[in-house]
């Protein structure tokens, strides 16, 4: 699905890299010949770096050259790791940081052999966001059945220490998106934390959009292209509703909305509205949502002259760490993920999918 968009994408955006927006980040290339590396993507303007000095398992593949045009380069060779059970990378990062981790793998027939693999990855494929107690983060792929484990990139970003705090967990994310009903979707360099944001849009929204520049210095640092447009509802007096499946459906769900006004309001004009996600919605606190889903509804309030808005929503799920018991004089608390997410589908078509099941209500 993402294909096109990835087709759109390449090459428009220019190499600007400003080395100090880069601090931190984490660019790897897996499985790039080590002479090939560093290199300036032109997808996104990051330097990517081989994977070669993170680990020493594994062999290095390249998919399908019928791909070399489709795919940003970051995704045209990989790993793979056809000895072992579980192979893992270490990676430095700084003690109590929050980071934003990719994990994509991408197989493009790099084997010949048009066979899809499926293991085990501990760092799901969506991201998500982790604080990692100690100065090394592992991410590890675990053989599953016959077929070789493979990883195309890791991406890693540190987030504001301020943004997605929760009480405990990590956040997975379940999707981000930005109200809008063209087809591109953003990330670095127009979002600083090089966060996904896919465009998403319903037949019962209006979409309104400003070519002003828009003030973004929140802690969030929504990227302003995200923010230059959003929804109301086509039915001005309604809500405007946003339903979707978290999973598991009994999931702790955090939820991050993002609103500008991008109307000039005139001065007996006022836009008010509810924020309800079963009853009235705490940022603060997680929520648990009903079995048939969550369901969020901004609705007009009696004194409002104007509909509800929203510009972009990020909705993620918790998931916790539990300790592994076997291996107490383990120090590394990250090395005690065992949270598997089984990938249910790898083929080149996976790029950075993010499932986003969102359907609209009314
Ligand atoms: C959002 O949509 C408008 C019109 O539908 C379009 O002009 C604009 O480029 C879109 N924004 C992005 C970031 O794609
Ligand atoms: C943007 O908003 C922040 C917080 O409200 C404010 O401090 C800052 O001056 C604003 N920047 C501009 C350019 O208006
Ligand atoms: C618009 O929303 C209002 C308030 O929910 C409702 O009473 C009305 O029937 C809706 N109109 C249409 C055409 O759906
Ligand atoms: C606001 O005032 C303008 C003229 O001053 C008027 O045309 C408009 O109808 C008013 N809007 C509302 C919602 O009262
Ligand atoms: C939201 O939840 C927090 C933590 O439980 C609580 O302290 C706060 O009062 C709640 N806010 C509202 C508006 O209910």
């Amino acid at each position: 699905m993402k294909i096109h968009l990835l087709l759109a994408i390449i090459g428009t955006y220019v190499a600007i890299v400003v080395s100090q927006t880069q601090e931190g980040f984490i660019s790897l290339d897996c499985g790039l010949p080590v002479e090939e590396s560093p290199y300036v993507n032109e997808f996104n303007g990051l330097t990517f770096t081989s994977d070669s000095t993170f680990i020493q398992t594994g062999k290095s593949g390249r998919v399908n050259k019928n791909l070399n045009d489709v795919l940003s380069k970051q995704y045209l060779t990989l790993r793979y790791f056809p000895e072992g059970k579980r192979n893992c990378y270490s990676l430095d990062v700084k003690p109590d940081t929050k980071y934003l981790i990719a994990v994509s793998s991408v197989y493009g027939n790099y084997d010949g052999l048009n066979l899809d693999p499926s293991f085990d990855i501990y760092i799901g494929r969506n991201k998500w966001i982790s604080t990692p107690r100690s100065n090394s983060l592992d991410i590890c792929l675990v053989k599953t059945g016959t077929t070789s484990p493979i990883i195309s990139a890791i991406e890693i970003q540190p987030l504001r220490d301020d943004t997605y705090v929760t009480q405990s967990g990590s956040l997975r994310l379940s999707f981000r998106v930005y109200l809008n009903n063209s087809a591109g979707f953003i990330r670095y360099p127009d979002d600083v934390r090089d966060r996904i944001w896919d465009p998403f849009f319903g037949s019962s929204y209006t979409q309104i959009t400003t070519d002003l520049n828009i003030n973004n210095s929140n802690a969030y640092e929504v990227p302003k292209t995200a923010l230059q447009s959003a929804a109301t509802p086509r039915n001005a007096s309604g809500p405007l509703v946003i339903t979707w499946n978290p999973k598991p459906s009994n999931a702790q769900v955090y939820l991050y909305m993002h609103f500008a006004e991008i109307q000039t309001l005139e001065a007996n004009e006022t836009r008010e509205f509810d924020v309800i996600l079963k009853g009235n919605f705490n940022h603060s606190v997680p929520m648990q949502c009903d079995s048939g889903g969550c369901r969020l509804e901004l609705v007009r309030t009696p004194k409002s002259t104007l509909p509800p808005l929203i510009n972009a929503l990020e909705a993620y799920t918790i998931i916790e760490f539990p300790k592994l018991e076997t291996s107490p004089s383990d120090v590394d608390a990250i090395k005690n993920i065992k949270v598997t997410y089984r990938l249910s589908k790898i083929s080149w078509q996976g790029v950075n999918e993010i499932h986003v099941s969102l359907k609209i209500g009314r």
